[in-house]
């Protein structure tokens, strides 16, 4: 059989696409690749109970290896049972914009509707990166699905990082960007009831390349609904740079798409992953439950 010449630049595409799994065996839980890159569906973890810390030492595990742990065998969960589950990973994290329930404030209804103006995370995003320290993960359980659609989209930010030539790393690694949240949370919340009229909105600065301080792995921190600009760079090149990333960092290669059925689970590390929530299912509903939990300050450190 003769061998069929493969296109110089598709080659490249794939020998830089990083899709070697740690080498990280697991014991207490069941660990399934999606796909090569991103995304594993985990097994075997009772979330409505006391969940034994050997379990939550291989989630907090599984979550900086794989980016984003799904779970399709839970019930629904009541608020209670998913902030105690998710308080094993930290405090938790409250939104600076989105309302606030009285009872439960650190938990985030996502509800999309026939009435709704915007669907929230629309656009490829960390959570919150605009905060000082910014949330670790997001643990997310949709109760209704519409008949089809509302998909979540995952992207895997090391192997983004890796993709990159050797001259463009070192060039990140030396840069901090800007995270403003002022265009991303202003009015989004309007028709949930939230008059924002004279609020002030999260804005710092974090290094473009940010070490996972779990696997300390390098992984790109750009996204194109909170990073505004390069620190030091003249507007048009910050500009330039941006859209390049904001394209890189959407490449397919990087990606699961995760379909929801009523009740599955998704849980993020928004240091190393990035997401994007489909909103093609108009004016059908989708509804759920999202909790967040705390993070450090982002940092960059050779290795
Ligand atoms: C979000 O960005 O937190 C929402 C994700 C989703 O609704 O799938």
């Amino acid at each position: 059989m003769s061998e069929r010449p493969l296109h110089e630049g598709k080659l490249d595409r794939a020998q830089t696409l990083s899709n070697v799994r740690s080498e990280a065996t697991y014991e207490a839980i069941s660990v399934n690749p999606v796909t090569p890159v991103i995304g594993v569906e985990v097994e075997g973890v009772d979330m409505t109970s006391d969940v034994p810390d050997a379990q939550i030492e291989e989630l907090n595990q599984a979550l900086a290896n794989h980016n984003v742990l799904f779970f399709r065998d839970q019930p629904e969960l009541t608020a209670e049972q998913q902030i105690a589950f998710a308080k094993r990973f930290g405090g938790l994290h409250i939104h600076p914009a989105a309302p606030q329930g009285e009872k439960y404030p650190e938990l985030f209804v996502i509800h999309t509707h026939g009435e709704s103006f915007v669907n929230n995370g629309a656009d490829w995003h960390t959570d919150v990166s605009c905060d000082e320290e910014p949330p670790l993960g997001t643990m997310l359980q949709i109760h209704r699905t519409p008949p089809s659609g509302g998909d979540t989209l995952f992207a895997n930010m090391y192997a983004a990082y890796d993709a990159l030539s050797e001259k463009m790393k070192t060039f990140l690694s030396e840069r901090t960007a800007i995270h403003d949240s002022e265009r991303a949370f202003r009015g989004r919340y309007a028709d949930k009831g939230v008059d924002d009229t004279g609020a002030v909105f999260p804005r710092n600065e974090h290094p473009v390349v940010r070490t996972h301080p779990v696997s300390g792995r390098q992984a790109l921190y750009v996204n194109e609904t909170f990073t505004s600009r390069i620190r030091g760079m003249a507007e048009d090149e910050s500009n330039a740079l941006l859209e390049f990333l904001f394209r890189h960092v959407s490449r397919p290669e990087f990606q699961v798409r995760f379909n929801w059925q009523p009740n599955s689970i998704a849980f993020w590390d928004n240091r190393c992953t990035q997401h994007l929530a489909m909103w093609d299912y108009w004016p059908n509903e989708r509804y759920g439950h999202r909790v967040t939990v705390k993070g450090d300050r982002p940092f960059y450190k050779a290795n």
